[in-house]
């Protein structure tokens, strides 16, 4: 208990003592690794700090910045859900005994979170395509159920939506007062958790919207790729990623041991515990500073939790590496991506339907979006990450767009594969739109070698 009480203070330590050096506050949520400021070994507790993503004092952030003569024409929003309980239990331990009522002198606060539910009370099956409409529209049991979002997942939404809103609408005036339903695109996968999710963010970006002009659609596949989704040859590459990951695992004894010490703890084969996938509860653990679980024969510790998140984190630098996992997800982010595109493209014409477009998703789905764009030394998502794309048109010159990518608040549009380049071929502020369509439609393609130049070629490439 003490270890993880110290622990817990870090994440209120950090902005303090970086401060201190003259770092800002800001520095800290950069997801590319900085020589600089960041320490050359990652540490696994600082990483699985950042990732639980405990909500304090509002964050900075990039969104919405533009030259004055740039016109904010839509915005596409991925996010990954707030924070959840566990997927799975730790075998033969008591699961950690989280509430997930939402109680507004609860921490963490959030002076709309009384409001949100009152407004979902008087929600109806009428704003959700089947089968989202049996979905409960907040979190509502006193034990968690697996999986189930928390109200820390909740103020993270509502957090989110509300800085949206303060540059979107606030700011750039993206919706008129009186937005009609087909100005909003909304989608989400079947979970408790994704819906939720997104209907907490929409309440933070259009407190008390009005339920007629809401619909969510719901989404079958994690990788939103609706129609397209057959393609054996992502099969094939997920395959190679997923031998690659056993492998490394089999090489790496200090893992094979901690598994063993923890088996040993709750009494079970360790192939069984492993199955359990326990960092995904200890996460919840550390997230929600309880301790560890322990049985007679002793407690899993800080120590099992630093070697499996080393492991993790290593895992993920070798998967940069091998970029078996570029082409699964150059692949499996394209029919999103093109549908994006073609939202973008419909607005670029004048359209005005669909301006601002929010997919309530999974780290499965931000994964590979951030890896098909080149973003591979961005952090795994965190819960209740963003990944936004903003449209922008020229008022000087109005047939010329421009595209912004951020995550986390964070500008990423000159580390993606489209526009890396960019500064050193056009005295533009901007990254021209075309770069993205180009991209989209063919470039992601050449990047993955062979000679596809297309989706459906490049899914059945014979001989792969
Ligand atoms: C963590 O929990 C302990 C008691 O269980 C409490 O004393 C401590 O203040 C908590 N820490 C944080 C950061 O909430
Ligand atoms: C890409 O989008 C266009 C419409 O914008 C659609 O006609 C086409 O089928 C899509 N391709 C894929 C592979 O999703």
């Amino acid at each position: 208990m003490d270890v993880l009480t110290a622990l817990l203070l870090l994440v209120h330590l950090i902005p303090v003592s970086t401060a201190k050096n003259g770092v800002s506050s800001k520095s800290r949520k950069r997801i590319m690794p900085d020589p600089v400021t960041e320490p050359p070994v990652t540490d696994p507790v600082y990483e699985a700090l950042l990732y639980c993503n405990i909500p304090s004092v509002a964050e900075r952030s990039m969104e919405g910045h533009a030259p004055h003569h740039f016109k904010l024409v839509s915005v596409h929003v991925f996010i990954r859900h707030g924070d959840r309980y566990p997927l799975y239990v730790i075998p033969k331990t008591k699961r950690p005994e989280i509430d997930c009522t939402l109680v507004a002198n609860r921490k963490p606060y959030h002076p709309k979170l009384e409001a949100f539910i009152s407004h979902m009370s008087k929600g109806s099956g009428a704003s959700f395509e089947s089968p989202l409409n049996s979905l409960p529209l907040y979190p509502n049991h006193p034990l968690c159920e697996m999986g189930e979002l928390t109200q820390t997942g909740v103020v993270q939404h509502l957090q989110n939506g509300q800085l949206l809103r303060d540059i979107y609408l606030k700011k750039h005036k993206l919706l008129p007062n009186d937005w009609s339903a087909d100005q909003l695109y909304l989608e989400t996968t079947g979970k408790s958790r994704t819906l939720q999710s997104g209907l907490a963010l929409l309440y933070g970006f259009l407190p008390d919207f009005d339920w007629k002009k809401i619909y969510f659609r719901h989404q079958p596949s994690a990788l939103f790729c609706s129609g397209s989704c057959y393609c054996p040859v992502r099969n094939q590459y997920l395959e190679k990623e997923q031998r690659r990951q056993y492998l490394l695992r089999l090489k790496n004894s200090q893992l094979e041991k901690t598994y063993g010490e923890m088996a040993k703890i709750v009494d079970v084969p360790t192939k069984q515990l492993r199955a359990a996938n326990p960092i995904d509860s200890m996460l919840c653990h550390l997230c929600h500073n309880v301790s560890f679980p322990c049985t007679r024969n002793g407690c899993v510790d800080m120590e099992h939790f630093k070697v499996i998140k080393t492991h993790q984190i290593e895992d993920e630098r070798e998967r940069r590496e091998k970029k078996l996992y570029l082409g699964y997800s150059l692949l499996g982010a394209h029919p999103i991506l093109n549908q994006t595109i073609g939202r973008m493209q419909r607005a670029t014409e004048g359209r005005k339907e669909e301006l601002f477009a929010l997919y309530s998703a999974h780290d499965v789905t931000l994964s590979p979006v951030l890896s098909a764009l080149g973003l591979s030394e961005a952090r795994f998502p965190r819960f209740a990450a963003r990944l936004i794309f903003e449209l922008w048109q020229d008022r000087e010159k109005p047939n010329e767009h421009s595209v912004r990518i951020l995550y986390n608040g964070v500008d990423v549009t000159f580390h993606t594969s489209f526009c890396q380049d960019h500064h050193k071929r056009s005295p533009k502020p901007m990254c021209p739109f075309e770069n993205l369509v180009r991209f989209v439609k063919r470039d992601m393609f050449v990047a993955l070698g062979g000679s596809s130049t297309n989706y459906d070629d490049a899914c059945h490439r014979e001989g792969f």
